[in-house]
This record gives C-alpha cells, structure tokens and sequence, in this order.
C-alpha cells in the first residue's frame, strides 16, 4: 500500500528553490536598473538646468547692458524671453530688487510685488535651483548682476517643462517592469527544472524504500545514479540488516522459549500417561514418577522465572533499587548459602577478600547476579574441585573474580554462554539442571549497575568470570 501524503509545497525543495531564484533573480536587477534610472533622470536634469543656466546668463548680461530692470521696452530683449520660454515650454519672469515684477511672459503679473522664497533665497544666496518632480517642472532663479556692481540688481524665475525627460523616465520604468516580469518567469521555469533535477533521487529513493516496505520481497534497496543516493541507500540497508538480526533474534527466542517450556510439559505427559496406561501399579512406581513429575514442575517454574527476571530487564535500569553495601559481607552471604551444596560434591568454596568496599548496588539483583556466577563454577566442577572468589577495588571501581577448577568452556563456545538458553551441552546442562538463561541476566545486570563481565576457560582446565562494577551508581 502506497500512502500518498498531501504534498506540503511550502515546505518542499522545490519551493525553496524558487525562492532562492527569485530574491537572486529579482533583487540585483531591481537595484541595478533604479540605479540606472535615477542616474539617467539626474544627468538629464544636470544638462538642462546647464543649458537654461548658460541662456539666462546671456540674457541676463543683456538686461543688464540695456538696463533692462528700469525700462523694460527693450525690443530684443522681450523678443528673447519670448524665445527662451517657447523653446523650453514655461514661463520666465523677471524682478528688480524690489522684487516687482518686471515682465512676465505669461503677463499675469506685471507690475505686482512677487514674494517668493526662492528669489529672497537667490538674492541671498544666488543661482537656486527647485526641481519638482509631480508637477514635470523644473524651478530655476537665476541672479541679474554685472560684472561692475557686486550687488544683486534682480533676478530671474524660470520656470521649464520636464516632461522630455519624465517621458523617457517612465519608458525605462516599463522596461524595467516588463525585465522584471522576464526574470520573475525565467526563475519560475528555472527553480522547476533545478528542483526536479535535485529532487529526483530523492524521489527514487522513496520509491525504492515503498516498493520494498510494500513487497518486502527484496532484501535492500539500491538507488546507484548519485553519490548521495547510495550514501542515503548504504545508511538504510545497514539499519535494514540490523533489523533484521533483531527480528531473527526475537523469533529465535520465542521459539527457544517455546522449546524449554515444552519439554518439561512433555517428560510430565510420558510420566503421567504411563501411569494412567499401566493397572495394578505399584505404590513405590507411583511415588516414584511422581517425584519425577514434581522436579519437571520444579524446572518449569525456574524456567518461568528467569524468563520473567530477563523480561522484567529489558525494561530499562529504570527499577533498580541501589543501596549503599558492604560487598564483603555480601559475597560472604552468598558463599554461606551455596556452601551445602558444594560439600555435596566436595568442593572447596574460598573468599579472597583483599580490602573491605562498599559499593551501590542492588542487593537482591547483584546478590542473584554473583550467585549465578558461584552456582556455576559449582555445578560445572569437578568433584574435590575448589572455588575461588576474590574481591579488590581501586579508587573507582571494585572487582569480582569467579575461578574454578571445573571442565571449562569449548573455545567455539564461548563467545555465546551469555546468549539466552545457550549451554554448552545440552544434555549434561539439563542433567544439572540449568535453564540455560543465568549467564544472560547476571550481564543484563552487571550492564545495569553501567560495569562489565568477561569470562577466560580453558577446555579441562577452568574457567574464570571476572566482573568490574563502578563504586559508585551515577544514573
Ligand atoms: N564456570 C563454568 N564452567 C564451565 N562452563 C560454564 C561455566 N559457567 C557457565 N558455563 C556454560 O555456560 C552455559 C550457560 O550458563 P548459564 O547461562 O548459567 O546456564 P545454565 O547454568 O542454566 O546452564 C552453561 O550451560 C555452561 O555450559
Ligand atoms: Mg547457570
């Protein structure tokens, strides 16, 4: 079953390429040709005030020679301003330095007083330019002096259209629109054909991993056209492989719980049947299967607990129930408890205390832990064979050690007696009468208490557990 999700654009690749583009696209060609145009409408504006500048400077020389500002039926003079306002479609106006207007060519306001900041301002000041953008004019004042008399004897207001320049302007603002558009569509196109590029082995690869979550049939995917895809492909098969261990190991125990349950189950049904099929039988036969089945029963239950114990562990070291404890005295403890049945077999049982230590532990799952340990080196001894159990520590850690002079571990072995239900012979374990799972739980909790175990055997010879556990439990 292929699960489609709703495709969340704004998150995908895809998008952020487009975005990417556009800023990339849209920013630098949007300063570059504002700064164009600006620049363009400047220097226009630069020529034509220059151009008007030099004519009234003419004008103004004639004005002056012609004395213009007193007597203003100058015949060629008038003729002039006629001229200059027609060529650049405004209006001139000239005053004396009462600020009475002189002439006009609009002749509004001949004879009338004009009080305009930017004539006080060009008396002040001299040339004064004003350029109004909305309105498409551009405002001048230009000072009437002669070169003889310092003092400004009046001045000119020209008043020019702009709207050549305005024009071109707003022609360059619709290219520049119209590249804006191009650019805006081009990245549009460009982030799509980039983002299908980049986001194709993507694609592949989620396919590859649906096909095999849908069929399950291959054992891994491979998606070989891109570097990247294979790194992506080899991290996923890894994770794959090391599922797949876990799920064999999990049906593995399953079926080796299975196994162990059962043969108690079956001894007891042989027992029992051959009881039931047989008439006249005699009171010991009786007793004695029934001690049999009692010791199957017995098994059974050992079995059942340890599997709880290892169960109850794979939930974490969430519940352990650390104390501080005197680890000689515990060792002492459980040396003192399995002593009975290592007299029954002559064994010798020895406490090699170097130095008293305290520790955190937890009592009742370290005491089982080491006891397992012990219990061992016993039920897989020699008869008159001997135990020994050290204990020493250093300023971090304490140590346990476990020797025996029993039969020892097969070299072939023993890389797997920690494994659950693993014994080395299965039909002499049984005779002894082991579940196979106590190696497992003393190195869940050896792992627990954050220390380690590590076995050295010899075939015939012995075996030796040494363990290495913190002094103090940091969680
Ligand atoms: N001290 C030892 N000497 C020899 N073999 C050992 C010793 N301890 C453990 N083994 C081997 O490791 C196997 C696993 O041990 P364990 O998990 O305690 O299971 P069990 O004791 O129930 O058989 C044992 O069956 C045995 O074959
Ligand atoms: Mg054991």
């Amino acid at each position: 079953m292929v699960t489609k999700k709703k495709t969340k654009f704004f998150k995908s690749l895809r998008f952020r390429i487009l975005v990417i583009l556009l800023i990339l696209g849209i920013v630098p060609s949007a300063i570059v040709t504002q700064l164009m145009i600006s620049n363009y409408e400047k220097q226009a504006i630069e020529v034509k005030v220059s151009e008007v500048s030099t004519q009234c400077a003419i004008l103004c020389n004639q004005i002056i020679k012609e004395n213009y500002l007193n007597d203003s039926s100058s015949q060629s003079v008038n003729s002039k301003l006629e001229l200059l306002s027609n060529v650049y479609g405004g209006r001139m106006v000239i005053v004396d330095r009462d600020l009475k207007v002189v002439a006009d060519t609009y002749h509004v306001d001949e004879g009338r007083t004009l009080i305009s900041p930017k004539v006080v301002k060009c008396f002040k000041n001299g040339e004064v330019t004003n350029y109004r953008r909305y309105g498409q004019m551009l405002e001048m004042a230009v000072p009437v002096k002669s070169a003889d008399v310092p003092q400004i004897q009046g001045a000119m207001l020209v008043n020019i259209s702009i709207s050549d320049i305005m024009a071109t302007v707003g022609e360059q603002e619709q290219m520049a629109m119209l590249l804006t558009g191009i650019i805006v569509a081009l990245s549009v196109l460009l982030a799509y054909g980039l983002s299908t590029i980049l986001v194709k082995p993507l694609a592949s690869v989620t396919k590859s991993i649906e096909d095999l979550t849908d069929g399950y049939q291959k054992d891994e995917i491979s998606v070989p056209d891109y570097t990247e895809t294979e790194l992506i492909t080899d991290a996923f098969n890894k994770m794959l492989a090391r599922m797949k261990v876990l799920d064999e190991s999990r049906s593995e125990f399953v079926s080796n719980v299975s196994h162990e349950l059962k043969t108690p189950m079956t001894s007891m049904k042989v027992l029992a049947d051959s009881l039931v099929g047989q008439e006249g039988v005699p009171e010991e036969l009786y007793q004695e299967f029934m001690r049999d089945i009692t010791a199957e029963i017995d098994r059974e239950n050992r079995i059942i607990t340890d599997l709880l114990t290892l169960v109850k562990m794979d939930k974490k070291s969430a519940d352990l129930q650390i104390s501080h404890m005197d680890i000689n005295q515990l060792l002492e403890d459980i040396l003192k408890r399995l002593r009975p049945i290592a007299d029954k077999r002559n064994i010798d049982l020895i406490l090699d205390s170097f130095r008293p230590v305290e520790a955190d532990v937890d009592e009742l799952k370290f005491t089982s832990a080491i006891s397992n340990l012990v219990e061992n080196a016993i039920k897989y001894n020699v008869d008159d064979g001997w135990v020994r159990v050290s204990l020493d520590a250093d300023h971090k850690f304490f140590y346990v050690t476990v020797a025996d002079s029993g039969m020892g571990i097969p070299e072939d072995s023993i890389d797997r007696i920690f494994e659950r239900f693993y014994r080395v012979d299965k039909s002499h374990s049984r005779e002894i009468g082991g579940t196979g799972l106590g190696l497992a739980i003393t190195r869940s909790t050896i792992a627990m208490h954050h220390g380690v175990i590590k076995v050295f055997s010899r075939e015939g010879e012995g075996t030796t557990f040494s363990v290495r556990v913190p002094l103090s439990y940091i969680p």
